[in-house]
């Protein structure tokens, strides 16, 4: 167990990139795999998540080889290239790399089991399960096939093209279809009732699939071929890059720039959302990256005041919602998050998690079923936090530590290495080192 101790900064000045993006990371691996050729893949994240869907990879047969941080060779063998895993692929903590496996090998002509972490294996599956049935997968795991550890007898040349309709904006739900849908016959399509982040399309483009995209309606055609593109960048995560723009908004004396950030419109709520706070953020340098936008990001402290978040903007700030918590203990008046059940289903219950941790530093937080309400003060004291097994609450408990009195700890912090190795290190040079 390790743990973070944070003194109040004197404002986040300088700059810094972040790691990788966590969901492209994963996806990239995993196209690659299926594609034909070599792809050398640069800005991987070499977190704990990313790099069990590595190696849940190679146990499928396919050579990926580390060339240095961040580069990884992919040696791709085509749609039909992968092999049966002799033992079971275990995915850690990390529910993308689970259920967008599961989507993948639902539609292999051969048997696999899918195990995690005890976090993961309390997560619901059922989502997936449920569509990729439909499509012709034989699975089981606990409760009825609805918790890991999954046992999956793939569909392989039956796999059936499904039109689903998901009942939750789920990226992960709607990958793990497309995935399975790669290999049947005919159309497979998935509509949402909001837009979630669409990696899986723009990079299925990228290897040269033609996935159709009608606002909440994606489909694709079975049985492409995937061309390896030779290169491919990944931009760093802004979900990550997330934790060091709230702390240059609340931190005094702040003015930060954060380098070669993705900055995709399905995940950029928490720009959104900070700008309508009142922040001082602005965009530089926008270019575009495999298939992704990406831009420099530049934040300086102004007081913030309270918002309302919901809706649409709800998956489109899914991640961010925790630190966007601490932001708005920090801001003058009641922050209302509502539309955001699905934060109970993620690395840990964080509607209850952050709420508890927040109210160790005397904010007053009340949670409702789908959100919660924070009214914002000017100082918070600092406390000794737990991560409760969640990289994204042990983030945003440190970040609230830099504007808090007093020392914060933040116990069981090993878990940041899940999504962003470094972060201490780049939290000291930023926050601290002038
Ligand atoms: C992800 C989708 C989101 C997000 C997760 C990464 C992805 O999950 O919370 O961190 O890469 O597809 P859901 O699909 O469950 O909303």
């Amino acid at each position: 167990m390790s743990q973070l101790l944070i003194r109040p900064s004197r404002g986040l000045t300088g700059e810094l990139t972040p790691p990788g993006d966590k969901s492209l990371s994963h996806r990239a691996v995993m196209f690659a795999a299926i594609a034909e050729g070599r792809t050398e893949i640069s800005g991987f994240l070499t977190g704990e998540d990313t790099l069990n869907t590595a190696a849940a990879v190679r146990m499928l047969g396919i050579t990926v080889e580390e060339r240095g941080p961040g580069s990884l060779m992919v040696a791709g063998k085509g749609l039909d290239g992968l092999k049966e895993p002799s033992g079971v692929l275990d995915l850690g903590n990390s529910g993308t790399g689970m259920r967008l496996l599961a989507g993948l090998l639902s539609g292999q002509d051969f048997f696999s089991v899918l195990n995690g972490d005890r976090y993961l294996v309390k997560r619901p599956m059922g989502r997936i399960v449920g569509p990729l049935r439909r499509m012709g997968a034989v699975i089981d795991g606990r409760l009825g096939g609805t918790l890991a550890p999954l046992a999956i007898r793939g569909a392989g040349r039956e796999a059936k093209a499904i039109e689903f309709s998901s009942p939750i904006a789920s990226a992960q739900v709607k990958s793990a279809v497309l995935l399975c849908g790669l290999y049947a016959e005919g159309v497979t399509a998935v509509t949402e009732p909001h837009k979630s982040r669409d990696h899986t399309e723009r990079l299925l483009r990228f290897f040269g699939v033609d996935v159709k995209d009608d606002g909440f309606r994606v489909s694709l055609a079975g049985r492409p071929r995937l061309r390896a593109p030779g290169e491919l960048v990944i931009p760093a995560d802004v979900s990550s890059a997330a934790f060091f723009m709230v702390a240059a908004a609340i931190v005094p004396g702040s003015d930060l720039l954060i380098r070669n950030v993705g900055v995709n419109p399905t995940r950029t709520g928490i720009i959104d959302v900070l700008a309508a706070m009142g922040a001082d953020i602005t965009l530089q340098s926008r270019r575009e990256q495999a298939g992704e936008p990406v831009a420099d990001i530049r934040v300086r402290h102004r007081r913030l005041h309270a918002v309302q978040v919901g809706g649409e903007m709800i998956p489109r700030a899914i991640d961010e919602i925790p630190v966007i918590a601490v932001a708005a203990a920090f801001a003058e008046g009641t922050t209302v998050i509502r539309d955001a059940s699905e934060l109970r289903v993620k690395e840990s219950d964080r509607i209850a998690t952050i709420a508890a941790e927040l109210r160790k530093m005397g904010v007053e937080v009340r949670e409702s079923a789908d959100g919660m309400e924070i009214t914002g003060r000017e100082r918070l004291a600092g406390a000794v936090c737990e991560s409760h097994g969640d990289h994204r609450i042990a983030m945003s408990m440190a970040v609230a530590g830099l504007a808090a009195t007093g020392e914060t700890t933040v116990r069981d912090a090993q878990w940041i290495e899940t999504s962003f190795p470094g972060f201490g290190r780049f939290l000291a040079q930023t926050a601290y080192e002038k």
